[in-house]
Formats: structure tokens, C-alpha cells, sequence
């Protein structure tokens, strides 16, 4: 036992309450009923930070959901740490397939179970915690700004000006941020880079309004059965994205590094398992890491059109629609790549239908360097409270702020996420282990101290 396991295990039960609390919480940022409770979710972080020992706390209203911001400065010639994470969440459905309430935090196996518990209250109040934990046992080794937004799941639309607009409140030496995952718990990593990705929603309007399907079947063109086709054709027989131009800026990853990569540990049996598939699919002359990190894709992500209740309805369909979304790699820029998916997809449109794509939101792709004093801090710390060195992985998910903040801050984040692939982020039954959250609570501290020791050593 040293103060930080100490303090932890005083504490423990009274984190977990405090959690759940914030859980039971439904702030899910994509569905405007909720805008009360995105509100009461700011409200309760604020509070939080204060709870947790900052000199300040405020909510920040903006066009959308508001930004909470805090602060704690010690000492003026000391590092700042600057603490991002949302307070959003993804909607439940298909709510029939929760074991329990998504928004009634369970315990069940050793892990919690709700909507959140994981991406990203649960995460984020590791970062909370670790730094009441650090100012309550005076340990606490540097200055801490925390921003913490409602609309990640969204787009983080709102965060972009708000960052442009409070550059020297925001100024800080390094962002950390826990919304990403491991690879195991006994396999910990850090997450080097993130994908960037390009959300579009289609329609495909064919009559003027639904047609009966016997009296006009066979004769007009159906916008459903014309949209599936027009989808099929977006991957050749390679697997690959058919978009013109899709690949022309992505970035070739050198043999020497696609080795590297391939040292993290990974079982193609039980990733199958996992998620119940009898074969994996992806680009040809990829393995499936790589498929996921240094790959982009394009996936469907919802499709509707016609009668999709009860029983059957015999029409043909007057509009056939979809949501599809891009997941890009470094150097790949999410706003051509919408100009080309929708020039694209327009050119495939026949005769018989129109069709229209909306561009939705979109951002950039992150890489962080492995050589720096924030990577090697982590890389102690995670050594020292997991017992096991981490390795360096990207990830195949998307914060788009990230890369904003690189730009608008200038500032480096670094992907200290304690989550794991079986959390099952925006599924049913999102979870998350109590042991990644309270290793995440003790790995924290000790970032803290390592970060302040490599920091001086690198001025
Ligand atoms: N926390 C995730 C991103 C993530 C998860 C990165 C796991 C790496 C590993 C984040 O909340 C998220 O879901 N982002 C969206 C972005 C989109 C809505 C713009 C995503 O990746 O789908
Ligand atoms: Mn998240
Ligand atoms: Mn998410």
C-alpha cells in the first residue's frame, strides 16, 4: 500500500456512488428531448470539479450543449495539464437488449453496466478522481485546467469555436484525455492515433409518393432496391472503398513500422468470438489490425425506406435512405473526402431515381508521437500500476477534437484510455471492469509525477 492505493481504497465505494450518479444521468447529445438532462450533466461535473479541490469551476454556455471548465493552478512556473472529456452519451437502442436499465448503473461480474459507464463517464471520472485524490493527499504536482464538453457524439461542433475563443484560458503544456481503449488489461497500451471520419446521410427519391406494389411492380424503378445496389458497388472485389479518389492521400505505412505494429498481441480466434462472427472480412493484404489502424473503411450505419412495421405492406416505396460514414487515416482531409463520396455516389444515381447527400459532421485523424516527455510518462506509470510495460497501438475509433486541438491550441494530446474492446461502447449492455476503473484512478498520479519529471528534463 502506498497514499495512492491507500486513498483509493478509503475511497472506493463512495467513487463508484458518485459515478452512478452521474450516470443515471440520460445526456444522450444526438436526441434534443434530452437537452435538460445534457444540462443537468454539465451541472453535476461542475460540481464535481469543485467537490474534487479546483480553485474554480464554470459552465460555459454555448450555441450547443455547454462546455464546463475548471481549474486548479499551485504554481505559475510549473507544467499545466489540461483534461478533456464529454459528458454525452449515445443513444440506448434497441433498448430490449439491455440485461438492465441502460441508465440504472449495475454491477454484475465485476463490471458496471450502464450506458456511459465506459465512453465516457466512466473514463472521465478516473481523471476526476485521480485529481481530488491528488490535492486531498497534497501530492498533487502541477496545475490542472479540465474542459469537458456535451457533444463528442455529435461532432463537437460547438467545442471547435469554443476553443478559438479561449486560447489562453485553454493554454497548457499537454491534453489528456481517457476516451480511447487497451488492448487487454494484461496486455495495456496507449493509443498513438486515431482515425479521422466523414459522416453523410443519402436519399434516393424515386415516384412521387408510394406506389401500390402489384398495380406498379415490375415497372417502376424501386429507390430501396436501387439504393442497396448503388451501396453494394462501394466496395470492389478487393474489399476495398470503389470512391474515386478515395485512396489518393492515404498515407503508406513503411514496412519497418507495419512490423512494429504488428508486436501487439492479437487472437483472431477469440476477436471472432467476441463478437460472434464465423469469418473476418476487410482489404485484401491487411491483416485485421491493420485493417482497424492504418486503414481507412466505409460502413453503412443505418438504412430505412418503406414499411418497416408490423406485417407486411405491399408498395413500392416512394424514398429509400441511409447514413454512412467514413473512417479515414492521417492525411486523408474529411471535407474532400465528402466532396468525393458525394460526387461519387451522385454519378452512380440511374435514370429512374434522384438522389441527394447531405454531409453530416466530420474530423481529422490524430497520430501522437511516441517520443515525448507526455509517452514516456505514461509509459512509467502504466508500467508501475499495471506491472506490465504498455505498447503503442492506433486505434480504428475517432475523437475529432483532437486534431482541433492540435490546430486551433497548438497543444499535443496524449490517449491515456483504460477502456477495452468488450466494453461495448454505443451497444447494448456498455460496460466497464472496476479494476480498469480503479487502475485508471491509480495510473493517473503517477502520469502526473513522471510527466512533471520528463517535463523538466526536456527543458
Ligand atoms: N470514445 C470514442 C472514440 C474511441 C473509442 C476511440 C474507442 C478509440 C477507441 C468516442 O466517444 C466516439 O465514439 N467517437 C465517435 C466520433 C463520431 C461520432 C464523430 C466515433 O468514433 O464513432
Ligand atoms: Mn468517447
Ligand atoms: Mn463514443
Amino acid at each position: 500500500m502506498n497514499y495512492i492505493t491507500d486513498y483509493i481504497e478509503k475511497n472506493k465505494q463512495r467513487f463508484l456512488d458518485e459515478l452512478f450518479e452521474l450516470i443515471r444521468i440520460p445526456s444522450i447529445s444526438s436526441q434534443t428531448d434530452h437537452k435538460p438532462d445534457m444540462l443537468k450533466a454539465a451541472g453535476y461535473w461542475k460540481q464535481s470539479i469543485l467537490d474534487a479541490g479546483a480553485d474554480k469551476a464554470e459552465i460555459f454556455a454555448t450555441e450547443g450543449n455547454p462546455v464546463v471548465y475548471g481549474e486548479k493552478t499551485i504554481d505559475a512556473s510549473l507544467p499545466t495539464i489540461l483534461v478533456y472529456g464529454h459528458y454525452d452519451v449515445m443513444p440506448v437502442d434497441p433498448v430490449n437488449q439491455w440485461l438492465s436499465p441502460p441508465f440504472e448503473p449495475e454491477i454484475r461480474d465485476g463490471k458496471i453496466y450502464a450506458r456511459g459507464a465506459d465512453d465516457d463517464k466512466g473514463q472521465t471520472f478516473i481523471q476526476a478522481k485521480a485529481f481530488e485524490l491528488m490535492v486531498k493527499t497534497g501530492t498533487l504536482p502541477c496545475n490542472v485546467k479540465f474542459m469537458i464538453e456535451g457533444e463528442e457524439e455529435i461532432g463537437s461542433g460547438s467545442l471547435k469555436n469554443w476553443c478559438a475563443e479561449n486560447k489562453d484560458l485553454l493554454k497548457a503544456d499537454v491534453i489528456i484525455v481517457s476516451d480511447t481503449g487497451m488492448i487487454a488489461a494484461d496486455v495495456p497500451s496507449i493509443t498513438t492515433g486515431l482515425r479521422g471520419i466523414s459522416c453523410l446521410e443519402v436519399e434516393v427519391s424515386g415516384p412521387s409518393h408510394d406506389l401500390h406494389s402489384g398495380i406498379y411492380g415490375g415497372a417502376v424503378a424501386n429507390p430501396v432496391n436501387i439504393l442497396c445496389k448503388m451501396i453494394a458497388s462501394l466496395h470492389d472485389e478487393n474489399r476495398r472503398v470503389a470512391v474515386k479518389g478515395f485512396y489518393d492521400d492515404v498515407e503508406t505505412v513503411g514496412n519497418e513500422e507495419r512490423r512494429e505494429l504488428a508486436k501487439a498481441p492479437f487472437s483472431q480466434e477469440e476477436y471472432k468470438k467476441e463478437i460472434n462472427v464465423g469469418e473476418l472480412w476487410g482489404e485484401t493484404g491487411y491483416t485485421t489490425t491493420e485493417r482497424t489502424g492504418i486503414r481507412p473503411a466505409l460502413d453503412v450505419n443505418g438504412i430505412w425506406g418503406g414499411y418497416t412495421g408490423e406485417g407486411a405492406k405491399t408498395i413500392i416505396p416512394a424514398k429509400a435512405f441511409a447514413k454512412i460514414s467514413m473512417r479515414l487515416v492521417p492525411n486523408q482531409d474529411y471535407k474532400k473526402i465528402m466532396d468525393l463520396f458525394k460526387a461519387h455516389f451522385e454519378s452512380l444515381a440511374p435514370a429512374y431515381v434522384t438522389v441527394k447527400v447531405t454531409p453530416l459532421h466530420g474530423g481529422q485523424g490524430y497520430v501522437s508521437p511516441i517520443i515525448s516527455p507526455e509517452y514516456k510518462a505514461a509509459h512509467r506509470a502504466i508500467t508501475e500500476s499495471f506491472g506490465i510495460a504498455p505498447v503503442p497501438f492506433r486505434s480504428g475509433g475517432s475523437i475529432p477534437i483532437i486534431s482541433t486541438f492540435e490546430q486551433v491550441l497548438g497543444t499535443k494530446s496524449l490517449l491515456l484510455g483504460f477502456g477495452l474492446e468488450s466494453d461495448a461502447i454505443h451497444s447494448p449492455n456498455e460496460n466497464f471492469p472496476l479494476y480498469n476503473f480503479y487502475k485508471g484512478i491509480e495510473t493517473v498520479p503517477l502520469f502526473y509525477k513522471y510527466f512533471v519529471e520528463e517535463y523538466s528534463k526536456k527543458q
